[in-house]
This record gives C-alpha cells, sequence and structure tokens, in this order.
C-alpha cells in the first residue's frame, strides 16, 4: 500500500492509502458477512480510508444509516480503532422514508449539522468523526451558518478533517474563503465523481439545472492546481462496473458518456491495459491515483475479488508513453 497526508493542520491531518473503500451498499445490498471479508480484507492490504455517509442506503425505501451502522458493528467486532479513517457525510439524508436527496433532504442548517454528526457517531460508535463532508448544496441555508457550524464541531473535538461533496467549484472557494477569513477551518477534502473517461459537463444533473455539479471538471481541477494541499476523492472511478460491463455503461444514469470520444477513449485503454498486463479497472485506477493532480479513488466491490484487483492497481506504475497515449485520446 501507499500512503499520502490529508489535511494540513498537524492536530487533524491523517495519513491515508492512497486507494479508499467506499460502503455505500455494506448491510443491504451487500451482506454482513461479504461486507466484513472485504473490509477485513482491505485492511490487511494496508487500506486505512473508508467512506460511507448518513444517508446510505436510502434508495431501499429508509432515510439511510444502515452502512454507517454495519461499520459500527465491525469497528466493534475487530476493535478497530484510530489507525483506520472513517470519512462519513451529512446534508443528504432524506427527512422521510420513502423520499430522496433532491426532493426533501436534511441540508445544511446548524441544527442538522449538529443532529446528525451525533446520529453518524452512535451508528459508528465513536468518539470523533475523523473526516466529515457536506454531500450536497444547501442553497436556502446562508453559507456562514454551514460554515460556523461545521467549525464547532471541530473546535469542540467531535470532528477532525472537513470534506466537501458535489458543490460547484465557487461555492467551495466561497465557503473556504468565508471559514479563512474567520480564522476557522474550512473543507480540505474534496470528494466528486471522476474517472478516465470524460463525460459531457453540459447535462441537467440531479442537483442542478445548470449541469452536474458531482462531476470534476476545469474549474476544479485548476482549483486543486492552485492549492496542492487539497486532497481529492474521486468516487464511482470504475463507472459502477461500466468499463468491464456494457450494460453498465448504457445505463441512463451514464448518459453522460454517450459522446464520440468514449470510444477512442476505450480503445486507449484497452491498449494500454494489454502493453501494461493489467486490467482496464487497474489502467483506470493507477492513471487517477499517479496523475500530475493525484487523485485518491473511492472504490465499490461487491466481493473479495473486485477489492484484490482495485488493490493491485497501487503497485502499477504507468510508463509515460502509457500515460501519453492515455492523455492523448479524445
Ligand atoms: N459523494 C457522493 O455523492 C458519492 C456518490 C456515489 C458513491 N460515493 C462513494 O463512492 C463509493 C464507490 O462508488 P461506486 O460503487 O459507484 O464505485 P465504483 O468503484 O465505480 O463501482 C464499484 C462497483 O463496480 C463493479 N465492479 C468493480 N470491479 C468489478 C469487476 N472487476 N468486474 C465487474 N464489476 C466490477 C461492482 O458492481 P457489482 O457490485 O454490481 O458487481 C462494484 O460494486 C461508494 O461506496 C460511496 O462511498 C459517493
Amino acid at each position: 500500500m501507499k500512503y499520502r497526508t490529508i489535511g494540513t493542520n498537524p492536530k487533524t491531518r491523517r495519513e491515508v492509502s492512497v486507494l479508499a473503500l467506499g460502503t455505500m451498499h455494506f448491510g443491504t445490498a451487500t451482506g454482513e458477512a461479504a461486507s466484513f471479508a472485504i473490509l477485513d480484507r482491505y485492511v490487511q492490504a494496508g487500506g486505512t480510508f473508508i467512506d460511507t455517509a448518513d444517508n446510505y442506503a436510502f434508495w431501499t425505501g429508509t432515510q439511510g444509516g444502515e452502512s454507517e451502522e454495519l461499520l459500527g458493528r465491525w469497528r466493534r467486532s475487530r476493535g478497530v480503532g484510530e489507525e483506520i479513517v472513517i470519512a462519513t457525510k451529512l446534508g443528504a439524508r432524506p427527512l422521510a422514508p420513502g423520499t430522496s436527496y433532491t426532493d426533501n433532504a436534511e441540508g445544511l442548517s446548524a441544527k442538522v449539522i449538529r443532529e446528525s454528526s451525533e446520529h453518524s457517531r452512535d451508528r459508528l460508535g465513536v468518539a470523533r468523526l475523523d473526516l466529515l463532508y457536506a454531500h450536497i448544496e444547501d442553497p436556502k441555508v446562508p453559507l456562514g451558518e454551514t460554515v460556523d457550524a461545521f467549525a464547532a464541531l471541530v473546535a469542540e473535538g467531535t470532528v477532525g478533517l472537513l470534506g466537501v461533496s458535489n458543490h460547484w467549484a465557487w461555492r467551495v472557494e466561497r465557503a473556504r474563503s468565508l471559514a479563512a477569513a474567520a480564522g476557522l477551518p474550512g473543507y480540505e477534502v474534496l470528494q466528486y465523481q471522476h474517472s478516465y473517461l470524460r463525460p459531457r459537463t453540459d447535462l441537467p444533473g440531479s442537483h442542478s439545472p445548470d449541469g452536474m455539479s458531482g462531476m470534476l471538471g476545469g474549474d476544479l481541477l485548476s482549483y486543486l492546481r492552485a492549492e496542492p494541499q487539497l486532497a481529492m476523492v474521486t468516487y464511482s472511478p470504475l463507472l459502477k462496473g461500466g468499463y468491464v460491463r456494457q450494460d453498465r455503461l448504457d445505463a441512463a444514469e451514464f448518459a453522460e458518456y454517450r459522446h464520440p470520444g468514449t470510444p477512442a477513449r476505450l480503445a486507449a485503454l484497452a491498449e494500454v491495459a494489454k502493453d501494461a498486463g493489467a486490467t482496464v479497472n487497474q489502467v483506470v485506477l493507477a492513471w487517477l491515483i499517479g496523475g500530475e493532480v493525484p487523485m485518491i479513488p473511492l472504490v465499490g466491490a461487491s466481493s473479495v475479488a473486485q477489492l484484490d484487483e482495485s488493490l493491485a492497481a497501487v503497485d502499477l506504475e504507468l510508463t509515460t508513453a502509457q500515460r501519453t497515449r492515455l492523455d492523448a485520446a479524445w
């Protein structure tokens, strides 16, 4: 395993593995035994960066919490402590079962930030959340209220690092500016959807009619180059199996990849995978980890075999020629 630091403050920054493990289906679609086996294997391989949210898995008809609860049981049964960083998110938990973050989200008010972070701590069985993200934007709450409420949790020691997901770049920068001006801790870890295939970003998204605020685009990339102390965690890096299963890539949720650049990118990927003696999934992950702006891919897995394939990507170093071939395709 390889490691890198997230955060800058010596009191809260953490060393984490360069490959993060997502648990959004753990405790629902992926049962307890399989979830525990995947988590155990990840830790055995040196993995130290696990991701969940307070709304996983609300799409099963609940408000969520099953993933955090499973992680709480796993932590207790394995005696997991400080060595593993567990990140969670709040703001997108639906207020009633059967509803969604798109129409009925808890949001980012001071009250929600306080109460939902307490519930996450209870479900995970921890005194302090290592990393807490704002899961989605809440345009109804003044940004200053959200910034102050997150900072208060850091000040009292119930949260370590702060992160942000699925926000437009300008709102990330505005929130960080407000925090800096007030001498408060701001968002230091960003979580966005990003992979090797290039998405169209002009299609209306589930969060905004203006486009897909959850996609890593040029505005955020240039922000990361300018602020290299920020960490970028990229979700759905394997496009939910789309690189190896055409039906997944053809699903309506991936409409943004239906454009003439995609076949060229897939051809380059297949060529480099053959050249490197690796799988296409591994090439995608190695491309993300070792790029000019390094990313922390956040993979999902429903079996130990899938996780093993992703773990092996950490040791795959792409040559300059292979990287050039990949970058030149569009
Ligand atoms: N911030 C956000 O809004 C947000 C949004 C989405 C996700 N996330 C986080 O990101 C994590 C990962 O998301 P993701 O699951 O979409 O990531 P992903 O790594 O793109 O997809 C993982 C899925 O790909 C399939 N897969 C992986 N390896 C495969 C292989 N070798 N052959 C065939 N299929 C393979 C599996 O699907 P099957 O299980 O069906 O086989 C697996 O569950 C989540 O758990 C969550 O923590 C965050």
